[in-house]
């Protein structure tokens, strides 16, 4: 028989002030934070989940196991593994995030999820070049401007650039591979344009060999990004801008893992024979091309009137 276990409505009145007391109790505990800010999340982070305690009526096992989940997390995580990112991103807090912190002015580019796999320090390229460093998929000419939201051309901004090759995997993923394969900065030109030669993305799964996998397994849901390429655009002046370029065609635009699609990141992939004589140098067989302007945010804006 199913252990009965309290609801919100049948926690009795004794217990309900029992947790209020408790919860009053650990959020004046950070009255005299001296950072303001730190003492405001953690009282509101306490209140939340001393709320979703109640709410779900934990019980002490599922708490037990909740904290060796986090633990297991913990301990998968090392410098080219982050179980915690993974753990946000699909669970979708690092989408709210990315929602409740960017507030892009219109006509700004998107942001989305930087996911796991970003390494800093990626080799500086130069126009046109490939950041394939062995052979790892269709080849695939990456082109834009990147402008601010006026219009004008942003000389300089770096793009730095990272993706999966066509078995799927990030390099930093396959320590058998040249770790710098598929990743590179490149820097716009002065009219703002940059170009380089990548490879079309599959659509492939987050990793499934530990905490979050077993997560996704136990609640039934699959793995699958959408077919992207990952972009961090800087200038100086400017906000980051962390971002894809997802491909139309891909089968999971609409059940992304991580809840990152955003329908204005979305681009037609064009393809082209191996006899256009605008393919790329160093390209021979069949390519596709893919048009992705950028457009900056400044990093300040103005106070309202007095623009
Ligand atoms: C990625 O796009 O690289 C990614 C994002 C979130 C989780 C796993 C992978
Ligand atoms: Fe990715």
């Amino acid at each position: 028989m199913m252990a009965t276990q309290p609801t919100p409505s049948t926690i009795d009145d004794d217990l309900r002030v029992t947790v209020e007391r408790i919860t009053s109790e650990v959020v004046h505990s950070f009255d005299a934070a001296p950072d303001a800010r730190l003492r405001d999340v953690m009282a509101t982070l306490v209140t939340h989940l001393h709320a979703f305690a109640v709410d779900v009526a934990l019980t002490r096992g599922e708490w037990e196991a909740g904290i060796a989940f986090l633990t297991a997390a913990g301990q998968k995580c090392d410098d080219k593994r982050q179980e915690l990112i993974l753990l946000s991103d699909a669970l979708g807090l690092s989408m709210v995030v990315d929602a409740v912190s960017e507030h892009l002015p219109a006509g700004a580019t998107e942001s989305t999820v930087l996911g796991p796999f970003y390494m800093p320090d990626s080799p500086r390229r130069e126009f046109g070049d490939s950041i394939a460093e062995q052979p790892s998929g269709e080849p695939s000419w990456v082109h834009g401007v990147v402008r601010d939201l006026d219009g004008a051309p942003i000389g300089g901004a770096e793009i730095d650039v990272w993706q999966n090759a066509d078995d799927r995997l990030y390099a930093v993923q396959n320590p058998d591979l040249p770790q710098d394969n598929l990743r590179g900065r490149f820097t716009a030109r002065a009219d703002g344009s940059y170009g380089f030669v990548a490879v079309r993305p599959t659509d492939y799964t987050i990793p499934t060999d530990g905490p979050v996998g077993d997560l996704l397994h136990a609640t039934a849901r699959h793995a699958w990004r959408p077919a992207h390429l990952h972009l961090i655009v800087r200038a100086p002046g400017y906000r980051s801008l962390t971002t894809h370029v997802f491909d139309a065609e891909s089968e999971h635009l609409a059940s992304d893992a991580v809840f990152a699609v955003k329908p204005s990141l979305v681009r037609t992939f064009v393809r082209h024979g191996a006899d256009d004589p605008a393919r790329p140098a160093g390209v021979d067989g069949p390519w596709t091309a893919v048009e992705n302007d950028v457009v900056l945010a400044p990093a300040e804006r103005p106070a309202r009137g007095t623009a």
